[in-house]
């Protein structure tokens, strides 16, 4: 590429960026873009990953919902069958909701950029995921205009009870959210410098979590430590969920070391990752009561945190 050709390229590619994610982002990732090229492959914490990150047979891929949902038997509680009708009914609910919020989004002044928010099949599976395993207590962390709060908390409501914490560094979030549905709602704001010790205390008074889910900075070190500490707060049977899992090879690797197989979905542009539970016949960790023995043991020596 000749000078001239190379300038004009790259005043293309950050008003793209710019104009797709916005300053803050669009920086980010033209910054880890450079790291990356400059980097070769030497930085796993600066990388995307490729399917070879994956052992073999530790990962599931799925382009449908139905079939993600379906091959998982310990996604679902004990006492209900997995079956395609229930499935399909959860499908239409979700579209019901789908048409409200796709108005609101249209009509409402959005405080974070549209690429920011869960795409459909990522939804649908958040959706049905908290519809079929009734959680009590759910905490996601990046709630930007409020897309999976939404469908979190109506699915909730449907089931009847249920609270939902979201974790941010900032609190202009939720536009979406109506009043009503702030009801079963907290926002907790990190405050200060935000790290781990932030981040740890914005879960410590939680009763334990059924279920997490990281879609806040997808960064290496973030996404690895939000899901590692939370699964030092996980219920026995909680699920750890992450959207654009591949934006880093921090989920691959908070699974490793957990010991727990993966399953995701794939709808480009977006990979939403789902942590599997291991087979009910697995050891649970006698004393904390819940199943990370890895991770708790690991925790256990570096005096509550994990780095
Ligand atoms: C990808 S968006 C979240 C999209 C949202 N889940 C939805 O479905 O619309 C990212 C959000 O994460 C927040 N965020 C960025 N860094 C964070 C961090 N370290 N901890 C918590 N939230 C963070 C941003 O303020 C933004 O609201």
């Amino acid at each position: 590429m000749d000078g001239r050709r190379g300038i004009r390229w790259g005043l293309r590619s950050l008003d793209h960026h710019f104009r797709t994610y916005g300053f803050a982002e669009g920086s980010r990732l033209l910054l880890l873009r450079f790291a990356k090229s400059a980097s070769g492959t030497t930085y796993r914490r600066w990388r995307r990953p490729q399917f070879s990150d994956y052992p073999p047979g530790t990962a599931s891929f799925y382009t449908s919902y139905e079939d993600l949902l379906l091959s998982h038997r310990e996604l679902w509680p004990r006492s209900l069958r997995p079956s395609l009708e229930m499935l399909n009914e959860l499908r239409s609910e979700f579209r019901s909701l789908q048409r409200i919020v796709d108005e609101r989004h249209a009509t409402r002044k959005l405080s974070h950029p549209q690429p920011f928010d869960v795409k459909g099949i990522s939804s649908l599976l958040i959706y049905a995921l908290v519809r079929i395993r009734k959680p009590e207590t759910v905490v996601e962390t990046g709630v930007a205009n409020g897309m999976s709060s939404f469908f979190i908390l109506h699915a909730l409501r449907s089931n009847g009870s249920g609270k939902l914490y979201s974790i941010d560094i900032s609190s202009d979030v939720g536009v979406l959210l109506d009043d009503d549905e702030r009801a079963a709602w907290e926002l907790r704001v990190l405050s200060g410098r935000f790290g781990v010790a932030d981040f740890a205390r914005a879960l410590a008074d939680l009763p334990p979590l059924d279920m997490f889910l990281h879609d806040s900075d997808h960064s290496y070190v973030w996404q690895k430590m939000e899901c590692e500490q939370a699964s030092l707060r996980m219920a026995p049977d909680g699920l750890v969920l992450s959207d654009d899992m591949d934006w880093s090879l921090g989920f691959i690797d908070y699974c490793r070391a957990a010991n727990l197989k993966l399953a995701a979905s794939i709808a480009p542009p977006t990979m939403f990752g789902i942590a599997l539970p291991p087979s009910r016949r697995a050891a649970v960790d006698p004393v904390a009561g819940h199943r990370f023995p890895t991770l708790i043991a690991s925790a256990r020596s570096s005096g509550g945190h994990l780095s």
